[in-house]
């Protein structure tokens, strides 16, 4: 690379050396292509020669051929360039850029501007320092300026640079630059951004990037560049107290156990005094292990292994803190969620959540409200959809370790992956935990769900019953309970269209709807397995999701999942409640198998397909099971029995 390329030849140590000792800046830039970004951060990387000699060979000759700058070179073309390079890498969302001046080392996270890019500049935004957020001079502050600006204060970037360019378009004037930098300052400090340079510059020209400009003598601050280099970024995870997470506890023998992690945040001595979470047990450091020897202190960002003055029992995804200044424990959370996936956020859907190496089972228990990005106004939601960003209730199944997000983003800060296909769907930010569940403890109770459904000579479980309106759930599910209750025992038959009536008469048939009708049934059903019953659920119970929720929800063996599998050609010619007909018609929306999704079971204890079965050979096929997995012993016993008792 060219700028440096002479200290190369004379003496590479030396510039290895310096090279490596220079301090590093993360940054955004937030505009678009209008704005002049790509004709910035190229001038950036020319001017900092961080361009291999090949590149600026085409560029110079693609300028001549279809630049816009009649000869000169147009920088847009350069990252413009490398953009299109990036697409065609899908999984790269964000382009990090590389360059460095004799001062400092950069990286330049580039995302898209445009609204349905909100994922991608969070992501580029998550491990930045600073946000460089442009504005075109003769637009002035747009809605786009305040979208940016909002999703960079809730990343917790404090610093930012108000790059005011096109400087050259409005003849430098100085008037046009102070009315726009009010009027931002107001704005961003509704928003809790007060750290703000503005710097008139032109990227086309070059006016105040490197060096600062003749032509705007009335500005006094520094240029661009000079700015980035010498601004100086507090390192707060260096300065937030000590933590880290265990990824690996390091057992080569049994004289050695020593447990692996990269410290997120603070430093770490021998003797220092830590906390294990979420057990709350002490012990002291004893020492600092690394490839290269014993450390006497580790700091952020460093990957070692700690190694105890006592045994305590601790498992890969427990932190390890400072323990003067431990973090909170809860399951609880206020906390705000930008949506990443096409498939909507919702409530009551369980999810993943993985925060510093521990990954706990999460859902929203409530959408307070999603935020307008473009005018920060809050809206109510039962969904978030992709790009949209929601406070949110979370609820895990597991008290986890965690600072508030403003205080650290290493230990607030988590992501929501799938629970069917693992893909990341969304990120978040914690902000505190919930003290309504804090007093609330489990109460063990002595007369238990065995000894209730011991007394009722049968074992507790849940048929539950899935597939299309119309594929006749509820008239086996019906059948079977007659007969079970023939036999004496102890029944309930949860229908989709009667629950519906009562406890679920708030919910319609929005995936949202369905998700939280569900969610709910399988409560009750849990419940009424507690209670010593044979539940029979009958819903249609479309998602695979919340399926498996509730089958979750309760032990081995206790969940049968009956799949009706009667096809929809079968259904809609039987039509016994005529709402495929008005469905096709159009009046009746989200449908099930026409206008709304059915996600067929993969493994059902049991399929039965009425085409092909009567009701009645339906239920005694779905008893028999019942018997062979000694669900409802005795029944043969008590058959055999009966006529000579
Ligand atoms: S679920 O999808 O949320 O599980 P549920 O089983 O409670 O549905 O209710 C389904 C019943 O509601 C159907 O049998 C039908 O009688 C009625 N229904 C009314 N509108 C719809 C719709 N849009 N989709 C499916 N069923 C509907």
């Amino acid at each position: 690379m060219a700028h440096v390329s002479s200290l190369i030849e004379q003496d590479i140590l030396a510039y290895l050396d310096a090279h490596q000792h220079k301090s590093l800046l993360r940054f955004i830039t937030c505009g678009s292509v209008d704005d002049g970004k790509s004709t910035l951060i190229g001038r950036l990387l020319y001017d900092s020669k961080m361009i291999f000699e090949d590149q600026l060979a085409a560029l110079e000759k693609d300028s001549k051929k279809v630049g816009t700058q009649g000869g000169d070179i147009d920088f847009a073309l350069l990252v413009d360039g490398l953009a299109a390079e990036r697409e065609q890498g899908i999984t790269i969302d964000v382009a990090y850029r590389y360059f460095s001046t004799e001062k400092r080392k950069f990286i330049v996270a580039d995302t898209p501007g445009h609204e349905q890019y909100t994922r991608n500049m969070v992501t580029g935004a998550s491990t930045a320092d600073l946000a460089v957020i442009l504005i075109d001079a003769r637009k002035g502050v747009l809605v786009q300026t305040r979208r940016h600006s909002y999703l960079v204060s809730l990343i917790g970037i404090r610093k930012v640079v108000l790059a005011v360019n096109k400087m050259d378009l409005v003849g430098y004037n100085r008037g046009i630059f102070e009315q726009i930098v009010a009027e931002y300052r107001e704005f961003a400090a509704q928003i809790g951004l007060t750290d703000i340079l503005a710097i008139p510059i032109s990227g086309l020209k070059g006016d105040n990037i490197t060096a600062t400009s003749g032509t705007m003598p009335w500005y006094q601050g520094p240029s661009l560049v000079n700015y980035l280099e010498t601004v100086d970024v507090e390192d707060r995870a260096a300065a937030a107290p000590f933590r880290m997470s265990v990824q690996w506890v390091n057992r080569p023998d049994l004289d050695f156990r020593g447990f692996s992690g990269l410290i997120a945040s603070g430093a770490v001595h021998p003797g220092d005094r830590v906390k294990v979470l979420p057990s709350g047990k002490e012990a002291k450091i004893a020492r600092i292990v690394t490839q290269d020897g014993d450390l006497a202190e580790a700091i952020a960002g460093q990957s070692v292994t700690l190694t105890l003055d006592t045994e305590i029992d601790i498992s890969r995804g427990d932190l390890l803190a400072h323990a003067a200044n431990p973090p909170a424990v809860a399951d609880q959370f206020n906390s705000t969620v930008v949506w990443m996936s096409d498939e909507p956020l919702l409530p009551g859907r369980l999810y993943w959540m993985k925060i510093g190496t521990k990954l706990v089972a999460a859902t929203v228990t409530d959408i307070k409200h999603k935020t307008n990005v473009n005018t920060l106004e809050q809206l109510a939601a039962k969904s978030l959809s992709l790009n949209e960003i929601g406070s949110v209730n979370l609820s895990l199944d597991h008290p986890v370790p965690f600072d508030p997000y403003t205080e650290n983003r290493e230990t607030g800060g988590f992501i929501l992956i799938d629970r069917l296909n693992n893909g990341t769907v969304g990120a978040g930010t914690l902000q505190f935990a919930l003290r309504r569940a804090e007093n609330i403890h489990w109460q063990a109770v002595d007369v238990n769900k065995h000894a209730r459904a011991g007394l009722n000579r049968q074992k507790a479980c849940v048929l539950w019953f899935t597939g299309l309106s119309g594929a006749g759930k509820s008239t086996i599910a019906n059948l079977v309970e007659k007969q079970l209750f023939a036999q004496g025992r102890h029944t309930y038959l949860l229908d989709g269209d009667n629950v519906r009536h009562g406890l679920n008469r708030d919910l319609g048939f929005s995936d949202a709807d369905r998700v939280e009708n569900i969610r709910r049934v399988a409560e009750v059903s849990k419940l009424m397995v507690d209670a010593g019953l044979l539940v029979l659920v009958s819903f249609i119970s479309p998602f695979r999701a919340e399926r498996r929720l509730a089958r979750q929800l309760l032990e081995d063996g206790e969940f049968l999942e009956v799949y009706v599998s009667t096809p929809l050609a079968v259904v809609e010619s039987r039509d016994p409640k005529g709402l495929y007909k008005k469905a096709r018609a159009g009046e009746i929306k989200n449908f099930t198998g026409i206008s709304s999704p059915y996600e067929p079971p993969e493994n059902a204890e049991i399929v039965i397909d009425t085409s092909r079965m009567t009701p009645e050979d339906a239920a005694a096929f779905i008893l028999k099971t019942l018997e062979e997995r000694g669900l409802v012993p005795g029944i043969r016993a008590e058959a055999d029995t009966t006529p000579s008792a």
